[in-house]
């Protein structure tokens, strides 16, 4: 942006022409009180309205964040733009023009306005191409891609026809002049030939906005599979400078804004925003087909300050997403990072949303890794860690990435970070992996327990009169065997029997076929009457089993837990069980054998 000094009492005529609450109102519903208007705070989830607007004095106050200021300050901050753009959004509201300089910047700024409208002009003559007889192709090619018309429009998706000249002859007949449609970078003059003739012909075009929406280039695709280019952007010209623009910035700055994300998601390809975008993910932006800039980083920063850059899993994008840790290891500040989704081998996400559907693409950009994980795994994968040599090699790998943070909080944190990853990783090796298995042999002690105590009480639906409560409340550490035991309070509160085949069929109806396996994977007990001893020890074992998954979880350190009596309980219990198990299958074998005649 050129102007940089607005003239003395720009800002006052501009707040005088607005009226806060109209701008406010859009984004709060707001209330009359008294001479104020009060809203829910749009910076917090506050459940009381502590927002205020005061009209006449044209500022606003949120006391749940302490935020205040005038209009532009609140359009900065719920649009998150810079002082200047927020400004010219509010000035392009009411109607003011921001003041150009000097005379130059006049017959400059009257260019750019030409530039701009040859380029609007050709985005309505691709997308009239695409409709017409002579874009029948790539009606089909779209159609093929799974890309309906309603899209085609949002996207403003075109057709450059394949011939020499027919976009110059359409501006031409608009009344632009040779030399404006070339400066455009919409027709290509070579020294030594006749003649311009069109940049883009015969294929599929993606305009590309500037941050204000305005086209001011095109990307074209071939539609044939081994065209080359297989895209084709067009050149830098005075309006375009491809390392700074992001494809789809606007739209995806705006949805971001009403969204519940951290940051855009920036993807590789046109195809991959589109095909986001129409998958629900309406802040994806791209690069122009080369790596993100540190311009581009900027504009993704602006609009949030976590985006996730997806990337292809092979080795190609792993290398490309390795790279950009590089370029914005400098350029972090306290909560502005980075995260990476890495889509599966040989995917991009426009593949990803077409053959797994976006809950797969939600799982992966849910799964996104920091830029602390990746910038580890990288210096650690590098190579084998099996020598000390090596192993300093990777503690200075990883000094000298951290030296190239400029933010000081941030590079200490980093160091602080990547030190104990590597503590864990060489020293702790062993003693973490202990740990690991013991709460992992206890997990699955709890598990079995908790089923096993479970699946008593289904088969006698009589235990659970007395341990009604202790059932309902009993910690268990494994979502499968909490999945049974809410199945076992569905059944009685819908005053159904209670059995194996209703849990059963309750799980199966709820999805919960894992749950169901693991049910029908635990033998049937055999009767325990409510007065037995054996029913004691199951309320005993219940209650202790708490104490267990607790300790499972890792929340609770109890003392040994295989001395307690609720182990007595369990065991006596179990063996109890078993025994009466056998038992009855020797009958049940017994019985067979003597009615079978062979
Ligand atoms: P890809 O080849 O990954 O394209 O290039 P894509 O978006 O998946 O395209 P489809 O699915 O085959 O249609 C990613 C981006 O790199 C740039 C373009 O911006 C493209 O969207 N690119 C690619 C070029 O500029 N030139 C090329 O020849 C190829
Ligand atoms: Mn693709």
């Amino acid at each position: 942006m050129s102007q940089t000094r607005l003239p003395d009492g720009f800002i006052a005529e501009l707040k005088d022409r607005l009226r806060l609450s109209d701008i406010v109102g859009r984004k709060v519903k707001l209330k009359r009180q008294g001479k104020a208007f009060v809203g829910l705070s749009p910076f917090t989830s506050e459940k009381t309205p502590s927002f205020y607007v005061h009209d006449t004095e044209g500022f606003f106050k949120c006391f749940s964040s302490g935020l205040g200021g005038d209009a532009i300050k609140f359009i900065q901050e719920t649009e998150r733009l810079s002082f200047m753009d927020a400004v010219e959004k509010l000035a392009d509201e009411v109607g003011m023009a921001l003041p150009k300089a000097t005379p130059e910047s006049r017959a400059v700024y009257d260019k750019r306005q030409r530039l701009y409208a040859a380029c609007e002009e050709a985005a309505l003559f691709f997308t009239a191409s695409l409709h017409d007889q002579s874009g029948h192709i790539a009606r089909k090619y779209l159609e093929k891609r799974g890309l309906e018309a309603a899209s085609w429009a949002r996207h403003r998706l075109g057709y450059a026809p394949d011939e020499w000249r027919s976009l110059i002859t359409h501006l031409t007949q608009k009344g632009f002049s040779q030399s404006e449609i070339i400066e455009a970078g919409l027709a290509v003059s070579k020294p030594g030939q006749s003649a311009p003739y069109d940049r883009f012909r015969g294929r599929l075009i993606f305009p590309i906005a500037d941050i204000k929406g305005r086209v001011i280039a095109f990307g074209g695709r071939a539609l044939e599979p081994d065209a080359k280019p297989k895209y084709l952007n067009s050149s830098d010209t005075e309006l375009f400078h491809k390392s700074q623009v992001l494809y789809r910035y606007k739209q995806a700055r705006e949805a971001y804004g009403g969204s519940s994300a951290s940051g855009l998601i920036v993807c590789e390809g046109y195809m991959d925003a589109i095909a986001l975008s129409e998958a629900g993910f309406d802040h994806a932006v791209a690069p122009l087909g080369t790596a993100l800039t540190e311009a581009q980083l900027g504009l993704v920063w602006r609009a949030g300050s976590e985006p996730i850059l997806c990337f292809d899993g092979d080795a190609a994008g792993l290398n490309a997403a390795y790279r950009s840790i590089d370029r914005a290891l400098p350029l972090l500040e306290p909560g502005k990072s980075l995260f990476f989704a890495l889509m599966p081998q040989g995917l991009d996400p426009d593949d990803v949303l077409r053959l797994q559907g976006i809950k797969a693409m939600s799982g992966l950009l849910e799964a996104s890794l920091s830029l602390c994980d990746l910038l580890w795994q990288r210096e650690r994968d590098r190579e084998a860690l099996n020598t000390p040599e090596r192993q300093a090699g990777l503690e200075q790998r990883l000094n000298q990435a951290v030296q190239s943070i400029q933010h000081a909080q941030v590079k200490s944190a980093y160091q602080r970070d990547l030190r104990e990853r590597m503590r864990t990783h060489f020293w702790q090796k062993n003693r973490g992996l202990k740990a690991k298995s013991e709460t992992h042999s206890l997990r699955s002690q709890a598990k079995l327990r908790g089923l096993g105590l479970i699946a008593y009480a289904i088969d006698n639906p009589g235990l659970i009169e007395e341990g009604y409560e202790l059932l309902a409340a009993v910690t268990l550490p494994d979502k499968d065997v909490e999945h049974i035991r809410n199945c076992i309070f569905d059944i009685l509160h819908a005053d159904l029997p209670l059995d194996r085949k209703a849990v059963s069929t309750h799980l199966k109806q709820s999805g919960q076929i894992r749950a169901l396996k693991l049910l029908q994977s635990y033998p049937h007990a055999p009767l325990i009457r409510p007065d037995e001893p054996e029913a004691r020890d199951w309320l005993i074992a219940l209650q202790q089993q708490t104490a267990l998954g607790n300790a499972a979880q890792g929340s609770v350190i109890t003392a040994n837990m295989s001395g307690s009596e609720s182990t007595l309980a369990w065991k006596r219990l179990h063996k109890r069980v078993a025994e009466r198990q056998a038992l009855k299958q020797r009958l049940h074998d017994a019985d067979k054998a003597s009615s079978d005649p062979d």
